[in-house]
């Protein structure tokens, strides 16, 4: 070993294919609402609730954010938190902490409305393109706030949070969030328009209503918030994850096998099963429950990535890796992300007959993949991967798995409850001091 290198351990996954999964496993909640809740917990000088929370690094994340902010977090349960505002808040959050994810920048708007100043570095996430934040600022300006970039840093600030009129150029997300939140607290009405309707919109808006706020017509493209002056109290429970269920859905299908996963609303998972049903899978929802039945080798689908009630994109990743497998060819649109088309590479090493041009994938199927050393390089690539494992001949190696813990709650144990041969391996690997510091 060279003088500057470093030996470290690390863990990565294994997984043996060619057992279908079979039996029934609970879907736990929403990432993408998980996180947001949290951000939204500081809008209240009252104590909150938060259950159904996943047990994932990104939550645990966002928890450390508001301990460090000045909020008192308690756990009361596996999924459960009692989340309480401590004597003062900060309106800075803590750099190294949020650029390690997305939603960090949800604190811009619940700080901004709690505090009416707040400087929140520029977020990380997955690295799946530009991921550019104008809209959220063009709503906060909106409301009266002052905007600037500065050091890596986003800082707002107002003397008087104003109700206002915002027209989004695009569905985002992130942005009706943030801005929603913003608004709760501001005097007057706003108007949002052209709002995202994702389930995770209309979660935040359920909960900012539990705590005493007037939010109108989330899941609808006009979203109307009135300002109120505080917020109480309450017990809120997290919405069931879509991609989560939409991912086990697709490995229950790749694997040849019969899954029940409970916990879910099915209405949030109609893009997916429509695409397994037209591949020729058999979907069955209850009430609360979806079963995935495989039928064979599924039949080629397109599919093209879309806001909701559209395919998400989250759940592009995971597909390839089950129609990678079809007979025929699909093609693969996505329109969300300009390159969310890492993972095809690594399926290609399994021995997936895939070609990326731009935006769009031909995925010729083909009859197997077969077990390979690959890296997941984001979250949902890695869950692709394991799918693909999950269906291949012999055995894949998985790196890069600290993504994967990001988003899925003990994937690899929860797995295992259903059939699959897989488990977390440690490996130890050797790294210049150098490039560690970088
Ligand atoms: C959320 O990201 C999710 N993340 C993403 O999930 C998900 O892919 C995305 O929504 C779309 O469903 C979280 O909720 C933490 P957007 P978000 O704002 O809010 C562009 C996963 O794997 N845009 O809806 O950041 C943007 O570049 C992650 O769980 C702007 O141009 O996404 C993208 O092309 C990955 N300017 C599109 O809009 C803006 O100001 C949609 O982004 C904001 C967005």
């Amino acid at each position: 070993m060279k003088e500057t290198e470093v030996i470290f351990s690390m863990e990565r996954i294994v997984v043996q294919g060619g057992n279908p999964l079979k039996g029934c496993l609970r879907i736990n909640g929403a990432k993408n609402s998980a996180v947001a809740l949290l951000a939204a917990s500081a809008l209240t000088d009252a104590e909150v609730v938060l259950d159904n929370l996943p047990e994932i690094s990104d939550v645990n994340v966002m928890l450390e954010i508001l301990k460090a902010i000045g909020m008192n977090v308690t756990r009361l349960g596996q999924f459960e938190w009692r989340i309480a505002a401590g004597k003062q808040l900060s309106g800075q959050t803590p750099e190294n902490l949020a650029v390690k994810l997305r939603a960090s920048y949800y604190f811009l708007g619940s700080l901004l409305a709690k505090k009416g100043k707040v400087n929140v570095a520029l977020p990380g996430g997955c690295k799946i393109g530009s991921r550019p934040i104008d809209q959220h600022l063009k709503g906060f300006q909106a409301l009266n706030v002052a905007c600037l970039l500065e050091d890596g840093q986003v800082k707002l600030s107002t003397d008087h949070l104003q109700g206002g009129h915002i027209f989004f150029d695009m569905s985002t997300v992130g942005a009706t969030i943030n801005v929603m939140l913003a608004a709760s607290m501001a005097e007057g009405t706003t108007i949002m328009e052209n709002a995202a309707l994702e389930p995770e919109v209309i979660d935040i808006a359920n909960f900012i209503n539990a705590m005493g706020g007037k939010v109108k017509g989330a899941g609808t493209e006009t979203i109307r918030v009135t300002g109120v002056k505080y917020f109480g109290s309450c017990t809120y429970s997290c919405i069931p994850d879509r991609i989560e269920a939409g991912t086990f859905m697709l490995a229950a299908a790749a694997s040849g096998g019969d899954v029940t996963l409970t916990n879910v609303i099915p209405e949030h998972l109609e893009a997916v099963t429509a695409k397994l049903r037209e591949s020729g899978m058999e979907v069955i929802p209850t009430l609360d429950s979806i079963r995935v039945k495989s039928t064979g080798r599924p039949k080629a689908v397109n599919i093209k990535t879309l806001p909701h009630p559209g395919f998400p994109t989250d759940l592009q990743a995971p597909a390839m890796a089950f129609f990678g497998l079809a007979e025929g060819s699909s093609v693969f649109n996505e329109t969300i992300y300009e390159s969310r088309f890492g993972h095809a590479e690594e399926l290609n090493q399994m021995g997936a007959n895939i070609k990326v041009d731009g935006q769009t994938a031909i995925v010729q199927g083909v009859k197997r993949y077969r077990g390979s050393f690959v890296t997941a390089a984001n979250l949902r690539a890695g869950a692709c991967l394991i799918i693909a494992g999950l269906a291949a001949e012999g055995t894949t190696t998985i790196s890069g798995i600290e993504h994967i813990d990001r988003g899925y709650d003990r994937i690899v144990e929860r797995l295992q409850t259903i059939g699959a041969d897989i488990k977390r391996q440690e490996f130890f690997s050797n790294m210049s001091a150098e490039t560690i510091q970088n």
